[in-house]
């Protein structure tokens, strides 16, 4: 990626992605919990070369919107292994998954189990449940899963309507650094099953498997045996596991590189410097949200003198100021012009850049690997 950026010196802002990583953190994964089946989490970077890639290495695939069914398809994926994922879905939807051959589908309510009951008869059909764990890094709220006496009985119901019960599925929250949370998961899912009564042969962990970004993450070792541990502890026969990892497939096959366009203080005798980037929250950092993510930086000048900044993006919105209360320090040398790159920036970053806010256009990517 960094020869790429010094051979290339493509136009910043960009991301660079690099294939080779997103393959081995692939196989990575599957070394370290061969048990489950893999299915990439789409949202986290849906450039067509990465759902091709992946698709080449066997991987299946989780799916949030008709576009995302199209898009692994045209790439080569077989609709057996893709999974709509989304409990949040327009029967209208359903139905145009379903003709493309899409037999999995994940739902929360009763209202979309009816409609995936009535659009995609006869389809397998897990039931997410949301997880009463520790929150993670980027925590979903409550919006996703319902309550366990509620994933019970719809269990049940997806049984009288037809439906093939898959199981149970749970999302501890993205970027999840504490084990516990997948532990908590298996054994709540363990409590649901025994409580519905019905056979649920599956067991989807979601996603969550978390990235070193400035703080180091606990390695995916570590995470598997404890969600290996907790299913023999809590389920007398093994359920069929999977997961869907985003983050841990993509991110650190990204390099964002961004350019300098202001260094000032706001008041003559100030320490901090406000630093302007040509990159911000709507372009492709996101996850800068309430500093969620705070991403690893590298400048020409790192290892010269330094001083605390502010970090911000380029557009004249005031929510676009990427760290202020995250402590960062960025060298005293940095000048207009100079580059920023924005390291492990491959998930969820170039796919939500939006189209063209105060007329700066979406971040573009260039793959290499
Ligand atoms: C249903 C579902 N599965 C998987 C993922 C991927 O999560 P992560 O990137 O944390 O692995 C997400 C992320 O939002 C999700 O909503």
């Amino acid at each position: 990626m960094r020869a790429y950026l010094d051979e290339r010196a493509p136009a910043t802002p960009c991301l660079v992605l690099d294939l080779a990583t997103v393959r081995a953190n692939y196989h990575r994964l599957r070394a370290a919990l061969p048990e489950a089946g893999v299915l990439y989490a789409v949202k986290a970077n849906p450039a067509p070369e990465v759902v091709a890639a992946l698709a080449a290495e066997g991987s299946g695939f989780d799916v949030a919107s008709t576009g995302e069914v199209d898009l692994c398809l045209a790439q080569g994926a077989d609709p057996a292994d893709l999974s709509y994922g989304n409990p949040i879905k327009k029967a209208v939807d359903v139905a145009y998954a379903h003709a493309r051959g899409v037999r999995r589908f994940t739902t929360d309510s009763d209202g979309d189990l009816e409609a995936i009951a009535e659009h995609a008869p006869g389809a397998r059909v897990a039931v997410r449940f949301l997880v009463d764990a520790p929150a993670s890094g980027t925590p979903f709220g409550a919006k996703f899963g319902c309550s366990p006496a509620t994933a019970a009985r719809l269990l049940r119901r997806a049984a009288e309507l037809g439906l093939r019960v898959d199981g149970l599925c749970f999302h501890v929250g993205s970027q999840h650094t504490d084990p516990a949370a997948w532990v908590a998961g298996v054994e709540q899912a363990a409590a649901i099953t025994r409580a519905a009564g019905v056979p649920a042969p599956a067991l989807n962990l979601g996603g969550g498997f978390p990235t070193g970004y400035r703080t180091p993450a606990p390695p995916l070792d570590e995470h598997a045996a404890a969600i290996r541990a907790a299913v023999a502890e809590h389920f007398p026969t093994p359920p069929r596991l999977w997961v869907e990892p985003g983050r841990a497939v993509v991110a650190t096959a990204g390099v964002l590189r961004s350019e300098v366009v202001l260094v000032s203080r706001k008041s003559d005798g100030d320490e901090r410097r406000w630093v302007y980037l040509d990159v911000g929250r709507y372009s492709g950092l996101a996850e800068t949200e309430n500093e969620y993510i705070a991403y690893r930086l590298r400048t020409p000048h790192d290892g010269g003198p330094d001083g605390p900044v502010t970090i911000a993006g380029p557009t004249c919105d005031g929510d676009d100021v990427i760290y202020q209360r995250t402590p960062y320090r960025l060298p005293l040398a940095l000048r207009a012009g100079d580059h920023v790159d924005i390291l492990d920036a491959g998930a969820y970053t170039a796919s939500y850049s939006s189209v063209s806010f105060n007329g700066f256009p979406p971040l573009p990517v260039h793959v290499v690997g």
